[in-house]
């Protein structure tokens, strides 16, 4: 029996041949960030992450670092924990596959196997990537077989079996990594999985959504449709590994090994821990990169299918983060060291921005500058500034003990009921992973803040009616502090931080995010003025001139005209840029494709509020550009009136956002 309000999530676990990179943060991270929001919801929450210490890479890196294989992999487990300490990662457990109830349990694991039939012993013979621990399928082989090579590929198969590795001009290829394959023949156990293959098309046709994205199920289920072999699940010709049952020459394979360590780190195979095991198992969601989908989706399966034991309830499968559009690894040698960043930008700042610029199940191109570019303006400008700008003029005004309101103004309740909306919005992105999108949406709140703030200018209100400058300070309070839960698993510090500055504690008491949603603004406030929560690092991308001039009028053929894509979109923000007294910054609603920054240099002729809810039209496809600092993913079309007046253009009645022009 499961206690539904339990929730267990894992991580892969990370070959330790070197310190961890950014692609291995980057799984982390998700997991501790669905880890915050569960426990933000109430559930209790387990988080298993480690290292996947055995196998022929690892005994390779750690023969050419010249040392023995535990000695080396000792040597980077530091790193590992001291990396996930800095980035605030908050994990139950830290599984090492060398560690002893692990090799234990897998022990007692084989022996049930075997004793159910569902191992036995054969000859091997077929390709293998070290890299990856991996077998080559037959297919896989003639697919990757460069074609240099004079016989034909469809050949290479049978040719290269007789061959073995004698000639190397037709080692095939890993589909996965793209590295060269060794030959293997030798005598090892078989795990049945050929048994498996109707068990498990039957499960993916039960349970559509336990690969998320979608996409990545057809290709699993396409490779099990082909037909699988059995498995070869130990080796001869390696000994660093757990030792076969039964049998001293072998050793298990590395992938039967690792994948169990989602099972053993809960407590499967120790007799203290069986109530832990029942409590925690299955697993709520397994998160790993698009490479290793195969290793869990089929043979984990298999494995828990021929254990008798229940299923993961979904696998959530990341893209790769790359650099100049080539997925990030040390044997590239164009990893990114989190520890780097972290000193030059601060743990918060880049968990922030992985979050939010990648789109979770899509890859996508780390950089540098954007990096800087979001934390002056979502970070810097957006929130620490509101912060830092409320609680200065409360202290300016002696107002640093904000008491509790009896009731609130329209615009107060309108701010309220914008962050319910988003506490709702929120949490439906959330429940599906969609961080890409859920930060967005916490940011159009953050907006609202700002321009209620700034509309209501509390500044001049303060001369005339304190009460009402109380109210704006006390309504800015209970939104930041909304949004600092919410934000919480994102930036766990600088949220405890920007929490402190209003006097509440950050510790999360169970129904935290219910609490939340009932809106009650009734909360009185200590504040505490801080330093900035977020510097600004000094950019590097180059402002460019807001560009509003009317096309020159060339002629164009259709085809130049369709190469433009002017789109719909509602305008739910808009502030002036600080220094520029022309520009506004506008979100921009484009319904399914999004949120977009835009801006816009039209201050002079309309104010915030005046193009806030307006359908405007907008060049989407246009290549983003910086302006003083900031980027502008779109332009807005405007119309110059007889009177040199710059007049948004919009279409006649309402359509839906995104409606693209034709
Ligand atoms: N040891 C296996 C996993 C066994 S799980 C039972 C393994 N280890 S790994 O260290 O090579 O990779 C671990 C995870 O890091 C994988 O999910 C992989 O996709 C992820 N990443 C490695 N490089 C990456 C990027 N550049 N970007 C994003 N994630 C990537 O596979």
């Amino acid at each position: 029996m499961t206690e539904p309000n339990k929730w267990y999530v894992t991580t892969p676990i990370y070959y330790v041949t070197a310190r961890p990179h950014l692609g291995s943060l980057y799984s982390t991270l998700i997991a501790d960030v669905i880890t915050r929001y569960h426990r933000l919801k109430g559930q209790k929450v387990f988080f298993l992450t480690g290292t996947d210490e055995h196998g022929q890479k690892v005994a390779q890196a750690a023969e050419k670092a010249g040392k023995d294989p535990k000695t080396f992999v000792d040597s980077f487990i530091n790193a590992y924990i001291d990396t996930w300490k800095d980035y605030e990662i908050e994990y139950s457990k830290f599984i090492r596959t060398t560690d002893s109830y692990h090799v234990q349990a897998v022990q007692e694991w084989l022996k049930k196997l075997q004793d159910k039939g569902d191992i036995y012993k054969a000859r091997y013979e077929g390709w293998y990537c070290t890299q990856c621990e991996t077998f080559l399928t037959e297919t896989e082989v003639r697919e990757h077989t460069p074609t240099h090579s004079t016989r034909s590929a469809a050949s290479d198969f049978a040719k290269a079996s007789t061959d073995r590795q004698g000639e190397r001009d037709i080692v095939p290829l890993c589909p996965s990594c793209g590295r060269g394959t060794v030959y293997l023949s030798e005598e090892t156990y078989f795990f049945k999985l050929s048994a498996y293959q109707d068990k498990l098309l039957a499960f993916y046709e039960e349970n559509p959504d336990f690969i998320v994205p979608k996409e990545r199920a057809k290709e699993v289920i396409n490779f099990v449709k082909k037909g699988l072999k059995d498995l070869s699940i130990s080796r001869t010709t390696i000994t660093w590994g757990i030792p076969f049952p039964g049998d001293s020459q072998h050793v298990t394979y590395v992938w039967a090994d690792a994948l169990n360590n989602y099972i053993t780190g809960v407590g499967y195979g120790q007799k203290d821990k069986e109530q832990d095991f029942k409590f925690w198992w299955p697993a709520d969601v397994h998160v790993m990169g698009k490479d290793i989908v195969r290793f869990h989706a089929i043979y984990w399966l298999a494995f828990l299918m021929a254990s008798d034991l229940p299923l993961p309830k979904q696998l959530l499968v990341h893209g790769w983060i790359k650099m100049d559009d080539q997925k990030m690894s040390k044997s590239l040698g164009n990893v990114v060291d989190p520890m780097d960043l972290l000193h030059k930008y601060g743990a918060d700042s880049v968990r922030y921005y992985l979050m939010r610029h990648m789109a979770i199940t899509h890859d996508g191109n780390f950089s540098i500058k954007d990096l800087e570019q979001t934390i002056a303006s979502d970070l810097a400008n957006d929130l620490g500034n509101l912060l830092n700008r409320m609680v200065s003029l409360a202290q300016k005004n002696d107002l640093m003990m904000v008491p509790e309101q009896a009731i609130w103004d329209e615009s107060a309740v309108a701010l309220r009921d914008e962050c319910l909306n988003m506490l709702e919005d929120m949490e439906s992105y959330m429940d599906e992973y969609m961080f890409h999108m859920a930060l967005p949406r916490i940011w159009k709140c953050i907006h609202q803040m700002n321009v209620f703030f700034h509309a209501r200018e509390p500044w001049k209100l303060v001369k005339e009616d304190r009460q009402a400058f109380i109210q704006i300070i006390a309504a800015t309070c209970h939104a930041l502090r909304t949004v600092a839960y919410v934000l919480w698993p994102f930036m766990p510090e600088k949220m405890a931080e920007l929490l402190a500055s209003l006097g509440k504690p950050s510790d999360l008491h169970n129904n935290t995010l219910e609490q939340l949603e009932l809106g009650r603004w009734n909360q009185s406030f200590t504040l505490t003025h801080i330093a900035p929560l977020f510097q600004k690092p000094e950019l590097k991308g180059e402002a460019v001139e807001p560009v509003s001039t009317i096309p020159a009028v060339d002629e164009i053929t259709i085809d130049d005209v369709v190469k433009v894509h002017l789109v719909v979109g509602t305008i739910e923000a808009c502030e002036p840029v600080e220094g520029s007294d022309k520009l506004y910054k506008m979100q921009v609603n484009f319904g399914d494709k999004g949120m977009r920054q835009i801006l816009a240099g039209v201050q002079k002729y309309y104010k915030p509020e005046q193009l806030i809810g307006k359908q405007g039209v907008f060049v989407y496809n246009l290549k983003p550009r910086k302006m003083v600092g900031l980027e502008s993913q779109g332009m807005m079309l405007l119309a110059e009136g007889a009177d040199g007046n710059l007049q948004m253009t919009t279409v006649a009645s309402p359509v839906p956002n995104g409606t693209r022009l034709r």
